[in-house]
């Protein structure tokens, strides 16, 4: 496998661990109750979305790095860590290197959420978004080979990446919708509630009666 096959496989991989993330973050956003609801299991959404979080993270930023051994178009470390010179598709690069830079900032805020405080944590989080925007962006725009070819939007690992970001479009709005219409379904939702995560919930869980 070359240097170039292994950094599109990273990517790839990263694309797909980040897709999932974000749709567990939605679920966890509208409160959604697995053991409630389907599957009727008990299942701990928060591990999930964090562990896909830290391993999407650790891939994305491997992702580049075989660039800087690749035969052909071989990448500095300078235009790897900010690819506005690459050898090929700077524009397309660089849009990847932001979406990294916004993974990394979205991550490393989520480990110091609660010296952030909770509203600024949630600002900053919703930059996720941007970063989906530009990952999908530069993962179907890039160029697989650094051949120059021209793009293949129905290539196979092109068409996963297409599927992932319709699914991702279509699950986000899906929760803007569903947060329209229940302005209130924070609290509301806590029918049978989430597990109290410092920092995280609205707000602290009352005592007990007495
Ligand atoms: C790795 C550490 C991370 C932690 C601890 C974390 C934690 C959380 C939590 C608790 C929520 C639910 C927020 C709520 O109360 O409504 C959430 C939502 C979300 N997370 Fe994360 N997250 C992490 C990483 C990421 C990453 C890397 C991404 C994507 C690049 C991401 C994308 C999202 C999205 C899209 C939502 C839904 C936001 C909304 O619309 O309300 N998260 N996250």
């Amino acid at each position: 496998m070359s240097a170039i096959d292994l950094a599109g496989d990273l990517g790839l991989v990263a694309l797909c661990l980040l897709s999932l993330n974000i749709l567990i973050g939605l679920l966890i956003s509208v409160r959604y109750n697995p053991r409630r609801d389907w599957p009727r299991r008990r299942l701990d959404l928060f591990r999930y979305h964090n562990w896909t979080g830290y391993t999407g993270l650790a891939l994305t930023v491997a992702h580049p790095l075989p660039l800087a051994w690749a035969a052909r178009h071989r990448f500095r470390w300078g235009q790897i860590a900010w690819p506005i010179h690459a050898p090929s598709q700077p524009l397309v690069n660089t849009l990847g290197a932001i979406a990294l830079y916004l993974v990394v900032i979205v991550a490393v805020t989520s480990y110091y959420r609660l010296l952030l405080g909770r509203r600024a944590w949630k600002w900053v989080h919703y930059g996720s978004y941007l970063a989906a925007a530009l990952f999908f962006v530069h993962g179907i725009a890039a160029d697989p080979a650094l051949s120059g070819a021209p793009l293949d939007p129905l290539d196979g690992e092109k068409v996963v990446i297409e599927i992932c970001a319709l699914v991702v479009a279509a699950a986000s709005f899906a929760r803007w919708r569903y947060a329209r219409r229940h302005p209130r379904a924070r609290r509301l939702a806590s029918a049978v509630p989430l597990p109290y995560v410092p920092g995280f919930a609205d707000e602290a869980p009352s005592p007990p009666p007495r």
